[in-house]
């Protein structure tokens, strides 16, 4: 199949999954869209998170994704089932059950989740985690300041430094062996999360859910048939020249070109969808 794999996040967090389906799957297109014009989602009501992500799945099928994966934790916990609902005609794919899958085969008595306010009000990881283990102990930690400090490139400062003790220190004090990054920019932060955790398992979504992804490429045979290196499109409902500077920095290659892109709210009217160029 030749359609490109639709990847969203509310920004720069969903690179850490496309740059890890570009590592896993080199020859596949992607075509992602950050919402930069509403991030952070993490404090946002549940119900606008769904809103948004309809939308934006909608604008994935206008530029033919055969496939689109949520790479926004927040968007995976509240609005998965309402997409797959939506839009039968393709997978869609979140980050809460491969995440889980992976925090489990981990083989840990207590998991600590580093989340958004959104996830972790959703419950979301907690109920996956114990449908797969009932025996696990789940701990959920919001970390609000996670997300501006990668968003504004502090990837690197002593306030991130300073944030990971902090969200992490309630998890580690709680016994945590097996710590997920359920929210996904924050692998973008995980030198100083391993510094403040350094007994503990870090498990990122991203490997399990590409993982994921793969298996239905391959079962479905919707594999990339041309042999050579996919070709990418950025989209940002913000601003363009900020995200191909700063995500060429964190994906570490470069991002020569961001659309502008605006999408309709009104699922019955696919032609609202617009793009402008520039
Ligand atoms: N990166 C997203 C997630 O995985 C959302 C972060 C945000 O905008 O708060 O949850």
């Amino acid at each position: 199949m030749t359609g490109p794999i639709g990847v969203f996040d509310s920004g720069l967090g969903g690179l850490t999954v496309a740059g890890e389906l570009m590592r896993r799957l080199p020859n596949e297109k992607i075509v992602y869209f950050a919402d930069s014009a509403h991030v952070p989602y993490g404090e946002r009501p549940l119900h606008e998170i769904e809103e948004f992500a309809l939308g934006i799945t909608q604008f994935l099928l206008g530029c033919g994704a055969k496939v689109v994966i949520m790479a926004c934790n927040m968007s995976s916990a509240v609005a998965l089932d309402a997409a797959r609902a939506a839009f039968p005609q393709v997978p869609i794919l979140g980050m809460i059950e491969p995440g889980s899958r992976a925090a489990v085969s981990n083989g840990g008595s207590v998991v600590g989740v580093l989340a958004t306010t959104g996830t972790v009000k959703s419950g979301a990881y907690s109920r996956t985690i114990l449908a797969l283990d009932p025996r696990i102990k789940v701990i959920e930690q919001p970390c609000p300041a996670f997300v501006p400090l990668v968003e504004s490139g502090m990837t690197d400062s002593e306030e991130a430094e300073i944030a990971a003790r902090s969200c992490v220190g309630p998890l580690i004090s709680g016994g945590a062996d097996t710590l997920v990054l359920g929210c996904t920019h924050y692998p973008f932060l995980r030198p100083m999360i391993e510094r403040a955790a350094p007994e503990a398992t870090i498990v990122d979504p991203a490997e399990e859910t590409v993982r994921a992804l793969a298996k239905i490429l391959k079962d479905t045979s919707a594999e990339a048939s041309e042999n050579k290196p996919g070709e990418h499109r950025f989209f940002t409902s913000g601003d363009a020249e900020g995200f191909a500077r700063l995500g060429s920095r964190l994906l570490g290659r470069e991002i020569p070109r961001v659309e502008h892109a605006q999408w309709g709210r009104d699922l019955s009217l696919p032609e609202q969808m617009r793009t402008n160029k520039g």
